[in-house]
């Protein structure tokens, strides 16, 4: 029984840890958004950014809510893979000048970050759940599906756009 409340206590632990770079992974993003807003040629790209701004700002508060009722504050943690997914997407904005390769490129680094959030958000909520933490579960339950919804826009607009780019 000890042994089992000890696991639970490492799990809790680790759960605050990685709740704290989800943080930073959504500030991060919030901050990277812009730039790809700026830089879409396609206009139903440009505005599946904008509005997926918005829900990034949704993730923050969200996010940092889980943070306030589970540690007491809304510190962050380095998150070194959105970190370096948002250099790579910065550096395809500086290197790829025709504006229907360079949509291309941003939806892949798009994409690359979503299926990183689906990845860290459904690890977060499984975790709640052993922990009994409902609430939380399905807070980021809800996360993971606009995460997936934002993939599943960009895929669509990616059809369109690769078949412009390939003529
Ligand atoms: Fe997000």
């Amino acid at each position: 029984m000890k042994l089992m409340s000890a696991h639970i206590e490492d799990l809790r632990t680790l759960y605050i840890s990685h709740l704290k770079m989800a943080l930073d992974m959504e500030q991060k993003i919030t901050k990277a958004l812009p730039d790809l807003i700026e830089n879409a040629a396609d206009t139903d790209l440009a505005t599946a950014f904008t509005n997926h701004l918005e829900e990034t700002k949704g993730h923050v508060a969200s996010v940092a809510s889980l943070l306030e009722s589970n540690a007491g504050e809304a510190e962050s943690e380095t998150c070194k893979v959105v970190g370096a997914l948002a250099t790579a997407a910065a550096d395809t904005i500086k290197d790829v000048t025709d504006p229907s390769i360079r949509d291309i490129a941003l939806i892949g680094a798009a994409q690359q970050v979503e299926h990183h959030e689906i990845a860290v958000y459904g690890t977060l909520r499984r975790w709640a759940e052993i922990l009994g933490l409902e609430a939380d579960a399905q807070v980021l339950e809800s996360i993971e599906a606009e995460e997936e919804a934002a993939d599943e826009l960009l895929t669509e607009i990616s059809e369109r756009v690769n078949f412009v780019a390939a003529v």
